[in-house]
């Protein structure tokens, strides 16, 4: 079968009503709002409440690109749901939602690469609709990271967001569609950010739970120059393999980790700061649902056009990272 390229044909973002100001962590744990605010670029973001969880806000997500793309969820032949935050460990979440939607034809599973997650399932989309393996592909972001985050840490409580973002990819029209992809990973690098306990190494017990060994643990610090090196490093290649360079680039959209790790990017990539996109303000950051829900409202609020340029790059734990360009 003839290779086609693989394109965005809709997004949607879905999130918790529920929102955790800096004011409100600051009567949780010992911070201000003038750390959170000028170390991370945060001031609030969305959490569930006890009866919200993830699929539930990935299903209206992907409700949503459904819509936008015009096509039934019966012609969807792949469904991936990155998280690191499942509804529970079996069945897939991908399963739980391709049950909502009515999605009965799609191959349904979720991907665990933490906030490279989407990208890392982009890239997987984007080979099965090239070698005509599917047609149509759904590709979700989705967490409710507030379930793993320990709120008597300062460190990594501040961070965190729950939502979920939602693409639907098809075969590419004239000359558009997705140029080049890229994901990596390197496990080195694990403890950096890490969940011990709750998995079949540290099986959960009602000590393993009072000790908070299912919370996430973080070097932040760390990690921090890592995701900076990655991000650039990835959006470099990806630029590189697609015969294009940054100043083409009209709309920049990396992981939403923390505004000073956008900043270094950007000025790595030395690109104009006016095209990089940043939501991290209201959502904080939202894991494998960072980079679409960030496209979503870049859609919405018409940053894109057709023909544009658009740049993707993530970096989470593991850790992973990849980079995706696309033509509008
Ligand atoms: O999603 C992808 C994976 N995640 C990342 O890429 C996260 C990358 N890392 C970061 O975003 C930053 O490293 C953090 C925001 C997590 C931390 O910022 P930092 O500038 O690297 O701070 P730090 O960890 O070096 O800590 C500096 C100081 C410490 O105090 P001392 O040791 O200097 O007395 C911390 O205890 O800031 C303290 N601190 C806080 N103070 C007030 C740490 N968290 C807080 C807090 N409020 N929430």
């Amino acid at each position: 079968m003839a290779e086609v390229r693989s394109a965005i044909l809709g997004t949607g973002r879905a999130y918790p009503e529920g929102i955790l100001t800096n004011a409100d962590l600051e009567r949780m744990v010992e911070t201000s709002d003038e750390w959170i605010t000028t170390r991370t670029g945060i001031k609030e973001r969305h959490r569930a409440s006890e009866s919200e969880y993830t699929s539930l806000f990935a299903v209206e997500a992907s409700r949503k690109a459904i819509e936008r793309a015009r096509i039934d969820p019966i012609d969807i032949g792949l469904l991936i749901c990155a998280t690191v935050s499942p509804d529970q460990i079996l069945p897939s979440t991908g399963c739980l939602i391709q049950a909502e939607l009515g999605a009965h034809k799609a191959a349904a599973f979720d991907l665990a690469a933490a906030c490279s997650g989407f990208l890392y399932g982009l890239t997987m989309a984007d080979k099965m609709i090239k070698t005509g393996q599917v047609r149509y592909a759904l590709v979700i972001g989705a967490e409710v990271l507030s379930r793993y985050v320990d709120f008597t840490d300062r460190s990594t409580c501040i961070l965190f967001g729950d939502g979920a973002g939602a693409a639907v990819m098809g075969p590419a029209e004239g000359d558009r569609g997705v140029l080049a992809t890229r994901i990596y990973s390197d496990g080195r690098y694990a403890e950096q950010l890490y969940s011990p306990g709750g998995g079949t190494r540290i099986k959960p017990t009602s000590e393993t739970l009072s000790q908070g060994l299912h919370y996430f643990k973080m070097k932040g610090n760390e990690l921090f120059k890592i995701a900076v090196r990655s991000m650039a490093d990835v959006s470099v290649e990806v630029l590189k393999e697609a015969g294009c360079r940054a100043e083409e680039v009209k709309l920049f959209i990396p992981h939403q980790a923390n505004q000073r790790i956008t900043d270094a990017v950007t000025s790595r990539l030395d690109v104009d700061p006016s095209i990089v996109y940043s939501n991290i303000a209201y959502h904080g950051n939202t894991s494998s649902a960072s980079v679409p829900i960030a496209l979503d409202e870049c859609v919405e609020q018409g940053k894109v056009s057709e023909g544009d340029l658009v740049l993707l790059a993530s970096f989470g734990g593991g850790v992973t990272w990849g980079g995706a360009l696309i033509k509008w």
